[in-house]
């Protein structure tokens, strides 16, 4: 927990974290979870070979704009609640074979917390990091917008989701925000697009 995290008074509203979930959207994502500002069925853009009108432009410049204005992204949003849910979660770390334990604290764009903590398995391979165990415990409850993750580990360095993670949180999340920390404080504040670049995701499948 970093002193600037702790003088940021600021408490953003709902409609505001919604917004911001969805401007950090994978584009398709995002006309999908935004029930206001939906793009019709076979938009424009998706038709091959088809020209916009001028009036097609126009109303889908005024959506992008709208959506990208309503939220400043240099402003950080406190995380305390956050880094406290995942300081929490990592007591029950199941880490009988690492020892590693490791909490995680998944914000939706409503403000609700979804946590996880690793569970290791005799076999190793079957582990599940706390950031994952997060996930989907979130998805299989029906939360689906998300806008930051929080992952604390007792280590003086940065403790970043592994690349499994990476992939799957952007594959469920897109780019939210992922805050790294310790018992003590903030290790790190990065964008997962950051931590993940060049993904492989399903736009290239379609
Ligand atoms: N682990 C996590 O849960 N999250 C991370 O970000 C890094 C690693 C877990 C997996 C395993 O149980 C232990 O830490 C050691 O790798």
């Amino acid at each position: 927990m970093s002193d600037s995290d702790r003088d940021t008074g600021t408490r953003w509203t709902a409609e505001e974290r919604r917004q911001q979930a969805v401007r950090r959207l994978p584009r398709e994502r995002r006309a999908s979870s935004d029930g206001e500002a939906q793009e019709p069925q076979g938009s424009p853009e998706r038709r091959v070979g088809h020209r916009r009108t001028r009036g097609e432009r126009r109303d889908e410049s005024a959506w992008l704009t709208l959506t990208f204005d309503l939220v400043p992204p240099e402003e950080p949003a406190p995380a305390a609640d956050l880094l406290t849910a995942a300081t929490a979660a990592r007591e029950f770390a199941q880490a009988h074979y690492s020892r590693f334990k490791v909490g995680a604290a998944l914000e939706t764009a409503d403000g609700r917390i979804s946590t996880g903590c690793n569970i290791e398995n005799a076999t190793y391979g079957l582990t599940l990091c706390a950031e994952r165990v997060a996930l989907f415990k979130a998805l299989s409850e029906g939360l689906v917008v998300f806008t930051r993750i929080a992952v604390v580990a007792d280590t003086a360095d940065p403790t970043p989701p592994c690349g499994a993670c990476r992939q799957l949180l952007w594959e469920y999340c897109g780019d939210i925000e992922v805050i790294l920390g310790n018992t003590q404080r903030v290790t790190g504040r990065h964008r997962l697009a950051a931590l993940l670049p060049l993904p492989f995701d399903r736009r290239l499948l379609e």
